[in-house]
């Protein structure tokens, strides 16, 4: 099957590599030349465990190729994906810029030849697939298509385990044909016994927000419940364990931490709270959820000025990892990004260390320190924050860290190191629900 993915970033390219491992015909188009031309030279734009060998073996064996013409790219495809960015608006209001998502479909629109399936597989709020479908309708009254909404799951760092194994497929659809499209495309899944929601377009569009929202909730609440820990002598590790084991809650997502961040939850979670708004109805869970987030990075800050005796102005932090979370080169809304800029800008100088965010790191903060290793970041440092549990942060020879810094204090927000062990390491520890 002759598939097209419009936008090659981190969706795009990872959907695309999949869907050619599925066996399909697969062109990834982008509008960034440089990304285009990268990616055809064998370079990959992002790391993402093990998308490298995956694209490379798809090339080498001809199911997939990269362009950055989209006639060229749309010419002979029964599906067209959508993957492009659908960021919060400029504006700063918290609705979903889709400026992306109309060019795609206004360009697209004019090369449709034959019936075509458009995929939005971006993540768009509810009513975005019909007036995608009225936008290619008025550019290209001749064409013939059907416009589909597919939301992706995917985790960055576990993202083609996630593409290949995912726990459902939502397809919304209102076509029969643009359907069996579909299911021709994700046969192997079919195979494999994955769940499939075929629903309409809105209900698959507000899954995914509502998907996103519940778990951007959940962290909130253990970050609540966290902050409550630390006030009445409580620990919150024992407490997200025991309340975990209830198999109606689960385990997952009740680590607590610096707040959520990454390239989904924060901007998805606003772009719900205005379509609600939009339609006369408060979201007031989400609305808490969100508020609780913001907080948590506030609190953090406190945290880290605390630790320092009450001022940050003329000492060292040390950063260990910035990126929102491990096993991706992700920086976009990372809680590193909103916590080390107020301490910076109080007279702080920061000593960063991540193993793959700092080149784009060093573009938007040039006057930070970047340290070739953790412990080069220790150097001279008043403390040492751990933002990211990467795991070579997991097992630090915390004896070499502590003759590095100034002062052994140790800030864990991701509850990482036992306490004991870095008290004992001669360390004043801090974590995040643990006394
Ligand atoms: N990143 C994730 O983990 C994830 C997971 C699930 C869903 N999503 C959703 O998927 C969508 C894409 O996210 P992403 O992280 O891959 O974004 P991204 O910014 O990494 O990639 C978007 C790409 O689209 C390209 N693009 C924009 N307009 C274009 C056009 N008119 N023609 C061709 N290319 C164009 C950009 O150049 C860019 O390379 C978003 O809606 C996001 O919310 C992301």
């Amino acid at each position: 099957m002759n598939i097209t993915m419009i936008g090659t970033g981190y969706v795009g390219l990872v959907t695309g590599a999949c869907l050619a491992e599925f066996g399909h015909q697969v062109t990834c188009m982008d509008k960034d030349q440089e990304k285009i031309s990268f990616l055809e030279n064998g370079g990959i734009p992002i790391y993402e465990p093990g998308l490298d060998q995956l694209v490379a073996k798809n090339v080498s064996e001809g199911r997939l190729s990269f362009t950055a013409d989209l006639g060229e790219a749309v010419s002979d495809a029964v599906a067209i994906f959508v993957a492009v960015g659908t960021p919060s608006s400029r504006r700063g209001d918290g609705y979903a810029d889709l400026t992306y998502i109309y060019a795609a479909a206004r360009e697209l629109a004019e090369h449709l030849t034959g019936y075509t399936v458009v995929v939005d597989k971006s993540t768009v709020p509810v009513g975005t697939a019909r007036q995608v479908a009225r936008v290619i309708a008025e550019t290209n009254p001749e064409a013939d298509f059907d416009v589909v909404s597919n939301p992706e799951f995917l985790r960055e760092g576990a993202a083609i385990n996630d593409f290949m194994r995912p726990d459902r497929v939502v397809v919304g659809s209102e076509s029969e044909r643009a359907t069996e499209v579909m299911k021709e495309v994700y046969d192997p899944l079919y195979l494999i016994s994955t769940p499939v929601v075929t629903t309409n377009l809105e209900t698959a569009e507000l899954i995914k927000y509502a998907a996103n929202a519940f778990l951007s909730v959940k962290i909130s609440f253990i970050n609540e419940m966290a902050t409550i820990c630390e006030s009445v002598g409580a620990d919150v590790i024992d407490l997200a364990k025991a309340v975990g084991l209830d198999g109606r809650i689960g385990s997952k997502f009740l680590h607590p931490g610096p707040g959520y961040g990454g390239s989904c939850f924060p901007k998805d979670t606003l772009a719900l709270l205005r379509v609600a708004q939009e339609h006369g109805v408060a979201a007031r869970i989400v609305e808490a959820g969100v508020e609780v987030n913001a907080a948590q990075k506030a609190r953090m800050v406190k945290k880290i000025r605390d630790a320092l005796g009450g001022s940050e102005s003329g000492k060292t932090i040390a950063a260990l990892g910035l990126t929102f979370k491990p096993e991706t080169d992700d920086l976009r809304e990372a809680p590193a990004l909103t916590i080390l800029p107020p301490l910076f800008e109080k007279g702080a100088k920061i000593r960063v260390h991540d193993p793959k965010g700092m080149p784009e790191a060093s573009q938007l903060f040039p006057d930070y320190i970047y340290a070739d290793t953790a412990y080069d970041a220790c150097k001279g440092a008043d403390a040492v924050v751990l933002f990211t549990e990467w795991n070579q942060y997991r097992a630090l020879d915390l004896t070499r860290i502590k003759s590095l810094m100034k002062n052994p204090v140790f800030i864990d927000l991701r509850n990482v190191y036992d306490p004991q062990k870095l008290r004992n390491a001669g360390f004043t520890y801090h974590g995040v629900g643990r006394n």
